[in-house]
């Protein structure tokens, strides 16, 4: 048996927060913003909008486009760092109460922007053993939740949404899953982190006078890693599957920062219209921002079934991760 990446959907909020909005909150400017990392605006979620409401409409297309009924879903997996509730219940099952499929295996993953394309190896695997049929993986971000709009180092970069997939097993060799590559490197834990709550630093008034609640990042040590890594592991997918990178139709980089993508397509040589971008309209949303690229070019009508996507990946843990696969929907 094997996987195959059966459909795709995304939600996005309405409300946009711009460069020029930012201009009023903190000490920055478009220019810098555009020149540093290529964004324009981010989508901001509703006060009462949760990462489950969001990563519930992306998955209702998702279902649909891929023409099941959702009781044929036999498990749930959502990638998000930031869930309904740290830490209990886990955000996928407060989306599968939200979606009316009850009695379903669910669980989330942590791996930050890296989260989607594991939730991907996860439920590869899981339909490779026989275990499930059709699986239902998510990356939704409320990152809006853990952003501290007084830090301009951070608060440019991020924003809110939803994507999800179904990967459902077939017979059919052809459009199965090729390959995926996962990796992490806690040594760099400290680059990117949210230091609360947690065990190391509960909830209390000290925590929050601190602003420990907000992620933290070093931005610019990130940065050049994120080039090195992601580079080195799209050579080594594609090397391992014999594929040139030519023949890739549709190269979907996490969306953190136009810098570090044009960096990776141009050492790979990847032209522009074989790099999808949407981090100039929805900035970096972690777990999202992958299968939100992916739904932007189905629904434009970029994306055909059969057409090779190259997915490359790098986030807090350290955590990085490429899948190089056919879409097999309609
Ligand atoms: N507006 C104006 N100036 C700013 C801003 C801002 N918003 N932010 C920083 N600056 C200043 C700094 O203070 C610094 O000033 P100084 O030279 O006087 O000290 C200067 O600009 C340069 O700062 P750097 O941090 O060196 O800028 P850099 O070019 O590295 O860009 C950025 C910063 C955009 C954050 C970049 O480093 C980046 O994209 N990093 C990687 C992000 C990433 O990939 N993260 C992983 C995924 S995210 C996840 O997993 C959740």
């Amino acid at each position: 048996m094997y996987a195959k990446f059966h459909s795709i959907g995304a939600y996005v909020p309405s409300k946009v927060l711009s460069n020029a909005d930012l201009e009023k909150m903190v000490d920055t400017s478009d220019e810098w913003i555009i020149k540093r990392t290529g964004i324009k605006e981010r989508r901001i979620a509703a006060e009462n909008e949760y990462t489950s409401d969001m990563a519930a409409k992306a998955s209702e297309l998702a279902i649909q486009r891929a023409g099941l009924a959702k009781e044929e879903i036999d498990l749930v997996v959502c990638a998000t760092v930031t869930p309904d509730y740290f830490n209990m219940p886990a955000t996928a099952c407060i989306i599968s109460d939200k979606l009316g499929i009850r009695n379903v295996q669910a669980f989330d993953i942590s791996a930050a922007c890296s989260g989607f394309v594991y939730a991907l190896s996860v439920a590869k695997a899981f339909i490779e053993s026989g275990m499930k049929k059709h699986v239902l993986i998510i990356g939704a971000e409320k990152f809006s939740s853990i952003v501290d709009y007084t830090d301009r180092t951070t608060c440019i970069l991020f924003g809110d949404g939803a994507g999800a997939a179904v990967i459902s097993a077939t017979e059919d060799k052809s459009e199965a899953i090729i390959d995926i590559h996962a990796s992490a490197d806690g040594s760099y834990a400290d680059f990117l982190v949210t230091p609360a709550p947690g065990a190391v630093h509960p909830a209390s008034e000290q925590v929050l006078a601190q602003g420990l609640n907000f992620v933290q990042m070093k931005g610019n040590e990130t940065f050049k890693l994120a080039v090195k890594t992601l580079t080195q592991d799209v050579k080594n997918i594609l090397a391992h599957n014999n594929i040139d990178s030519k023949d890739i139709p549709h190269f979907v980089p996490h969306q953190a920062n136009y810098r570090i993508i044009k960096a990776v397509g141009d050492a790979l040589k990847m032209s522009d219209e074989q790099v999808v971008l949407t981090v100039h309209k929805y900035g970096n949303t972690s777990a999202a921002s992958i299968p939100m690229a992916i739904n932007d070019i189905y629904e434009s009508g970029r994306l055909k079934k059969g057409e090779l996507m190259l997915l490359d990946t790098f986030g807090g843990g350290l955590t990085w991760a490429s899948g190089l696969m056919p879409f097999a929907g309609e």
